[in-house]
């Protein structure tokens, strides 16, 4: 694999832009998708180690005027953006405008994918399992009673477990209601209300433009109660390293099975250089998609586990590998050099 990281393609004096929200003293819900000083460091350095320069550049309300005047070569964009919806598209959007070449998915796929629904309507038609579901836009929408419960409630823009709380599991109607009503009042935005998968849950790191479909993390909930196995605010303590298990222990069949629906959701999405894709099984074994990460998180240090990073880690790369793997897999793909399949 290392001999694919050659990144030679990036002329030795180029510029290469960071487009990062970066994090101000404590984290709130507003920014809890925002990047600690030391991811931004760390993608900064891995960069720098192979003589190049880079910049930075928050993506904040002036962030189109400095990409304008500074003009890099190249953009690593890791960058939320800012307000709701399709916040994530904000920043390559302006680089499209500019001309600016940068790793990671387009403006379209980031906005897709930070809709729930939207994703899930997409994965439906290229026939990838995906629970059965129903947006709720205000408080008093009728409830579909095709759904059976239990019914898991969560916010329909949001990421990080935003809105993801012990109650989001709802067992009838009025649970219902009540969950859906305190989010939708709080959050000032629609909530997805999906049918609940009862099986084991997998996150799916992804590389490159084939891609490469990395060693698979299980989040390992079996220690808990029954009604609390999922990932939410609560059990973020209990989500240490040994209870995200990598690579995941799993027979061939199914690992196949997660890596043939991994690679095609990345594809119906039109993801590029990389992805994380959250699984989990339905009674009857089947891997079902929650939703796609095309901007994952990439915390550098091993102790805050960081799901991409750990999955690349446990295939034995280095952080500045990860780095420069992303970096090449979007540089071959303007060469034209690498192309994006069809699902
Ligand atoms: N339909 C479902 N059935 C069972 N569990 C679910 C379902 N939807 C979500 N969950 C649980 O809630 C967690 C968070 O859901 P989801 O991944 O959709 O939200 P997120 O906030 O975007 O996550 P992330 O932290 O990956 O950004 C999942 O990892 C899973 O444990
Ligand atoms: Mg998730």
């Amino acid at each position: 694999m290392k001999e694919s990281f050659s990144y030679t393609k990036i002329p030795e004096d180029s510029r290469i832009g960071i487009t990062c929200n970066s994090l101000q003293g404590e984290r709130r819900e507003e920014d809890a998708e925002y990047d600690e000083p030391e991811t931004i460091r760390a993608i900064e350095r891995a960069i720098e180690r192979k003589g190049l320069e880079t910049i930075r550049i928050e993506a904040d309300l002036d962030c189109f005027q400095r990409l304008r005047e500074e003009r890099p070569d190249f953009v690593f964009n890791i960058a939320e953006g800012v307000g709701r919806g399709a916040r994530e598209s904000q920043v390559p959007f302006m680089l499209e405008m500019l001309g600016i070449p940068y790793m990671g998915s387009d403006p379209l796929t980031l906005a897709i994918a930070l809709d729930k629904a939207r994703t899930k309507e997409i994965l439906s038609y290229y026939g990838i399992p995906t629970p059965r579901f129903q947006v709720l836009w205000n408080v008093d929408d009728g409830i579909d009673s095709a759904l059976d419960y239990p019914l898991f409630v969560k916010p329909l823009l949001e990421g990080s477990s935003i809105g993801i709380t012990e109650k989001s599991l709802v067992n009838d109607g009025r649970q219902l209601r009540e969950v859906s009503k305190e989010l939708i009042e709080r959050l000032k935005e629609p909530v997805i209300v999906e049918e609940f998968l009862e099986g084991r849950e997998f996150t799916v790191a992804m590389l490159g433009n084939e891609p490469r479909v990395l060693p698979i993390i299980e989040l390992d909930f079996s220690s808990l109660p029954e009604e609390k196995r999922f990932d939410c605010f609560e059990v973020k303590w209990y989500l240490d390293d040994d209870k995200l298990v990598c690579p995941a222990r799993i027979d061939e069949g199914l690992k196949r099975r997660i890596e043939r629906t991994a690679i095609k959701t990345f594809r119906a999405l039109r993801c590029r250089d990389l992805c994380r894709i959250d699984m989990r099984l339905d009674a009857d074994g089947i891997p079902n998609v929650i939703e796609a990460n095309p901007l994952p998180g990439l915390a550098p240090d091993p102790k805050e586990n960081s799901r991409f990073p750990k999955a690349c880690y446990t295939a034995g790369m280095s952080y500045d590998e990860i780095i420069w793997a992303v970096l090449d897999a979007a540089v071959r793909r303007y060469e034209g050099s690498s192309h994006i399949q069809s699902p």
